[in-house]
């Protein structure tokens, strides 16, 4: 299985929380995939479409770098990167198609359930650990706030009970991570839902066709869910 270069590519997630309603949304669409576990790649049988799944981190870059023609991503991730391409004066194109209708959370800032929080000046000159150190700096810029910012790319909320930080700014969908880690919400600083983007340089034809011929079935799909 290889990626032929006339062929759509698409990036999604492999394994989390965006993968079963991404791949939901484009069977759903008419796509017929062929999903074998541990494949990256994933021929669409009845489309001239390539789905590349992998971690939603990396679907940003991929987009931006012109790797994948569209990708299916959370704008937490997204943001982050474009964050982080505008302090390093990396280029960070893209074009949002659509808003998807899933992948719901919030980056909040989280501490100790039994602290007595009162507001966001309770963090100054504390050590935060997070997962989106660029998204979490610029609210603290925001408010006026120092703070250490540690960055780990997994088990955030451990970080405070094993003495990494003494507050997390991670997602949350249900809570429930948050509850059985004896933390509690105190600030959510970013909104988020999967949204589908598009790499900015994208000119052949074939593409932008299948393009234009899948957006009237995702707002269909969309509707229909409502
Ligand atoms: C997020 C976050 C928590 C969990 C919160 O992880 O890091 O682990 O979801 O969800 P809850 O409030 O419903 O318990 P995510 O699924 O994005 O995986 P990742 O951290 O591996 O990217
Ligand atoms: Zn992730
Ligand atoms: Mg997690």
């Amino acid at each position: 299985m290889t990626v032929d270069g006339k062929r759509l590519r698409i990036a999604m997630q492999k394994s989390g929380r965006l993968s079963q309603d991404s791949q939901a949304l484009l069977t759903s669409c008419g796509l017929k995939i062929n999903l074998r576990e541990q494949r990256l790649i994933a021929h669409v049988e009845n489309m001239e479409i390539d789905l590349l799944r992998v971690r939603d981190d990396d679907i940003p870059g991929l987009v931006m770098d012109g790797v994948c023609d569209l990708g299916i991503v959370g704008e937490n991730v997204l943001e982050e990167l474009s964050l982080q391409r505008q302090i390093d004066n990396e280029p960070y194109n893209y074009q949002v198609l659509t808003r998807l209708d899933f992948g719901g959370c919030r980056l909040s800032i989280a501490v100790p359930q039994e602290e007595n929080y009162q507001s966001v000046k309770d963090l100054e000159g504390r050590t935060i650990a997070t997962t989106y150190p660029r998204l979490l700096n610029r609210y603290l810029k925001q408010n006026g706030v120092n703070a250490r910012v540690v960055t780990l790319k997994g088990s955030v909320e451990v970080a405070p009970r094993a003495g990494l930080a003494s507050a997390i700014c991670d997602l949350v969908s249900t809570g429930a991570t948050l509850e059985a880690n004896g933390l509690k919400e105190v600030e959510v600083i970013y909104r988020s839902k999967a949204v589908l983007i598009q790499r900015r340089d994208l000119a052949e034809s074939n593409k932008l066709n299948m393009i234009n011929k899948l957006m009237p079935r995702i707002a269909g799909v969309m509707q229909a869910n409502e």
